[in-house]
């Protein structure tokens, strides 16, 4: 019996017929760029914690304003995240809910407390964003949304931008999907107070290199982190790095063909799942979607054992009554994976 503790019990996993609506890792290749940065040569010595330069000042260039300084290359958005809450240690944490699968035990694990904020819609409730805020340290942003898939409206990042800075609340704004989005314009929230994660994961489709970063104005964020990152992990994966570099030459045009892409994808999978009865909002960014499941327990462990289909249980987001899909697959997997699930649907009540 599958113990469904979290999404340890998945991350990975392949085999033979296995489809995965598990990890959101795109199947897409990266740009070649990614694969002229590899110098099997290179120096391999410790390089700067705080990330190779040329790398930052390649970053600084898309976060007008800024410089090297501002950055520190993490492995993985994961890791800037954890350092960022570490490096504060105690306070609490606006979280808005549901929310990534990551972010309540690197809270917790950090020594912070999450205050919750229910969605509405799938979006934040501006209105209850202003009650919870007062008494914070940080609020944790995620626009486009794992696991919700929506992405917040202009208006509302704008009201949260200033809200915050007027009360010295930080904003962790985590963007990883900022490049993945089909309906709006984003809106990239700024200031002193805003520390923002990204990475080379999802927009580039390099999840196992493991590169990404955080940006802020402030000194002694980027301070305390490189301290933290100085004891624990050290400098990131050079050879990840150089491959981060060169693919930042790739065109435009990349990133562009990616969003085409998954947006057909959006598009296959969030009407068959309406076609098949399912509720659930409509993706606007990123690749998820959340649809309500009654037993979604009984209905996850059916999928996986009788039809070797992963999906996630919503309860590990904080939706305890939907189950989380990734779309990052082919059409072809994509309606097959949908097919066995219509075949589980006549064995457990799903909807
Ligand atoms: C919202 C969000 N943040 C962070 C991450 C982690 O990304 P990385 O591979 O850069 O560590 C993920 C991965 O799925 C994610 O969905």
């Amino acid at each position: 019996m599958l113990k469904l503790k979290s999404p340890a019990d998945f991350i990975g996993k392949q085999g033979p017929g296995v489809i995965s609506f598990g990890s959101g890792q795109p199947d897409l290749p990266p740009p070649k760029e990614a694969f002229d940065g590899i110098d099997i040569k290179r120096d391999l010595r410790y390089g700067l914690i705080q990330g190779e330069l040329k790398l930052r000042q390649m970053l600084s260039h898309e976060y007008p304003g800024s410089t090297a300084d501002n950055f520190v290359i993490t492995n993985g958005a994961s890791e800037a995240l954890d350092l960022v809450f570490r490096a504060w240690g105690k306070g609490k944490v606006l979280l808005p809910r549901p929310y990534y699968y990551s972010y309540l035990p690197i809270i917790q694990m950090a020594g912070m407390t999450p205050v919750f904020m229910d969605l509405k819609d799938g979006r934040i409730d501006i209105q209850d964003f202003k009650k919870k805020i007062r008494g914070c340290r940080a609020v944790l942003i995620n626009s486009p949304s794992n696991p919700t898939g929506r992405v917040e409206t202009i208006e509302t990042l704008k009201e949260i931008e200033k809200i915050t800075r007027k009360l010295g609340v930080y904003v962790v704004s985590d963007e990883v999907y900022k490049d993945l989005i089909y309906e709006r314009e984003n809106y990239h929230i700024k200031g002193d107070h805003v520390i923002t994660i990204n990475s080379f994961s999802k927009t580039y489709c390099m999840c196992g290199v493991r590169v990404g970063y955080l940006w802020s104005a402030d000194k002694k964020v980027v301070e305390n982190v490189c301290e933290m990152k100085t004891h624990t992990s050290m400098n990131t994966n050079l050879v990840g790095q150089d491959m981060a570099l060169s693919t930042m030459n790739a065109p435009k045009e990349y990133i562009e063909k990616q969003r085409l892409i998954w947006r057909e994808r959006r598009d296959f999978i969030y009407k068959e799942l309406l076609d098949l009865g399912f509720d659930l909002w409509k993706p606007e960014g990123a690749f998820y979607v959340l649809p309500k499941c009654k037993n979604p327990r009984k209905f996850l462990t059916t999928l996986y054992q009788d039809h070797k289909v992963i999906t996630y249980l919503g309860e590990w987001f904080g939706a305890p009554d939907r189950i989380r899909l990734s779309y990052a697959l082919d059409v072809k997997q994509i309606e097959e994976g949908l097919s066995r699930m219509k075949s589980a649907m006549k064995k457990v009540r799903a909807i």
